[in-house]
């Protein structure tokens, strides 16, 4: 039977480090200096891993990124972000809300409406934009990929553009087209590759004896970065700890989920609340539980595109 090692271990102290709970963090309104003195664009941020292409890397209390960042982003009813295209993906999740995010091309957009557990991947060097269009506010995860950290290229940002077309991501009246996987427009066909509707993407059992939901990676968005996944975990089931040879992170979006890590013979466990992460890096057998009366939901981030290799087993 192995151990659990006391509240001062060394261990233990590398998973408390590891950890990063929701309200030990604040939302910054200043974390993207273009949008300071446009109040049509004000968003907030709270980082988990990462700077997440805010220029304020390496602050204290924000894990260091390997192959992924993560943090969430805040959006006021009617405050929208200008339409710009970088060499990064950048993957958007809604977590509360409705966001609408368009895609731009030669003046053309096409606008999605994404809810809940809807995400869309924004591909490399397309426009794109985002509004909150709903009744109440957006939170959204969003996780870019670290290869190259450089600067959005805005297309249509109020400073040089004027505030409507701005707001349509560049689109003048009677040029946004709704999203339609099987409409004719090219730009909706691309998109279509790129966004996972929570409802429709399978949900596939583990013979663990949890879900997951595939949203980037293989039977998801393709992707040469990471793999993204949502996991369902019942009460009651956990699995036998894991390796892999990437970091993986949770992020819980509902319930509770117990993680363990373990090294030797020594094991530590924490208890993470909704919006609370833990990044395991790579080599660190670890586990998860979901010791709770209620499930849980779980985001994913596994830094490697390369399909699934882990057999999972129920503890
Ligand atoms: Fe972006």
């Amino acid at each position: 039977m192995n151990m659990i090692s006391p509240q001062t271990s060394s261990l233990r102290a590398a998973l408390k480090n590891n950890v990063v709970r929701h309200v030990s963090k604040t939302f910054d309104w200043a974390a993207f200096p273009s949008n300071v003195g446009y109040p049509d664009l004000e968003r907030a941020q709270m980082r988990y891993i990462g700077a997440g292409g805010s220029p304020k890397v390496g602050e204290p209390g924000t894990l260091k990124p390997e192959h992924f960042t993560l943090s969430l982003i805040f959006k006021h009813v009617g405050k929208f972000a200008a339409c710009h295209a970088q060499e990064i993906e950048e993957s958007f999740l809604i977590i509360d809300g409705v966001l609408t995010v368009g895609w731009e091309q030669e003046g053309e957009v096409v606008e999605i409406k994404l809810g809940p557990k809807d995400m869309i991947l924004n591909a490399r060097d397309i426009g794109h934009g985002f509004r909150n269009d709903g009744i109440e506010p957006v939170l959204i995860s969003i996780s870019v990929d670290v290869g190259k950290p450089l600067p959005p290229r805005y297309l249509y940002h109020p400073k040089n553009t004027d505030l409507e077309l701005a707001r349509t991501f560049g689109a003048v009246p009677g040029k946004t087209i709704p999203y339609d996987p099987e409409g004719a427009h090219p730009l909706q066909s691309v998109m279509s590759k790129y966004v996972i509707r929570h409802a429709e993407a399978p949900t596939i059992w583990d013979a663990a004896g949890f879900t997951r939901k595939i949203y980037v990676g293989p039977g998801g968005v393709e992707s040469p970065t990471c793999r993204k996944e949502m996991l369902g975990v019942p009460v009651g089931v956990g699995v036998k700890p894991y390796t892999r040879d990437v970091e993986d992170a949770f992020l819980v979006l509902e319930g509770s989920l117990t993680v363990g890590w373990m090294e030797g013979d020594e094991q530590v466990e924490m208890e993470l609340g909704p919006r609370d992460l833990v990044l395991n890096p790579a080599g660190r057998a670890h586990w998860f539980r979901n010791n709770s009366a209620g499930p849980c939901t779980v985001w994913s981030v596994i830094g490697t595109d390369q399909p699934e290799k882990l057999v999972f087993e129920r503890a």
